[in-house]
């Protein structure tokens, strides 16, 4: 693996090179190429993506990339999403270098109105579009504001469970603490229910 970190690292340094600092601490860490190729291929390690054949993938709220970008390095097939409204340019001009010009569109959309159903409250969240069956659908480093609470995770695992393949991986890493409480609370109700036999979620914190 060290080999091919470092040929990727390479590359990818070469592909971002022209690209200027936003000023934004938060984004401009997205610009160390050689740590986020190191992390995504590890996270495709973790998931046995280097040990097998091409996989369908589905990596949600992808961000600058990274992950559909080592992965397709890696043979597999993948379709990323991200809210192209996002008012992260540098996101948009890294997918451009790295010549990812086919991202979808995707929000997980939170409206500002609750509905109240029987004896609870949800937020309305929109689904995710038909793009298919997967062997693997992450989203990687999800933050409280993209998927914050119980509803979400439900809306976010539901939607997931209808697009995997048979014993397909979830892999879904909160990057925040706060996150994955809520995010093991809907876990084990789907476990118990025993909805998730057959489909692994990983546990950033744990493992
Ligand atoms: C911390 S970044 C993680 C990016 C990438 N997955 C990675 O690991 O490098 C979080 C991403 O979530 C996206 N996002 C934020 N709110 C969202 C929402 N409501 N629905 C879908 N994606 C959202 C942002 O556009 C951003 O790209």
């Amino acid at each position: 693996m060290r080999e091919l970190i470092k040929k990727l690292q390479a590359e990818a340094r070469e592909l971002i090179k022209d690209i200027k600092p936003s000023g934004d601490e938060g984004f401009d860490k997205y610009l160390d190429s050689d740590s986020e190729v190191k992390r995504k291929v590890n996270i495709a390690v973790k998931i046995g993506l280097n040990l097998c054949n091409s996989k369908k993938i589905l990596d949600i709220s992808t961000g600058c990339g990274w992950f559909p970008w080592v992965l397709r390095r890696m043979g597999h097939e993948i379709i990323y999403t991200d809210n192209l409204n996002e008012r992260c340019t540098l996101s948009i001009q890294v997918r451009k270098a790295l010549e990812l010009n086919d991202c979808i569109d995707f929000v997980y959309k939170k409206t500002h109105q609750r509905e109240r159903t029987d004896n609870s409250t949800i937020w309305p969240y929109r689904p995710l579009p038909d793009l298919g069956n997967f062997d693997i659908i992450a989203a990687c480093s999800v933050t409280p504001h993209t998927f914050f609470d119980k509803a979400s995770w439900h809306a976010f695992i539901g939607d997931a469970l209808l697009r995997l393949h048979y014993k397909g991986f979830l892999y879904i890493a909160p990057n925040v603490s706060s996150g994955w409480n809520e995010l093991r609370k809907v876990v084990e109700s789907y476990r118990s229910t025993k909805a998730l036999q057959g489909w692994k979620i990983y546990d950033y914190y744990h493992n």
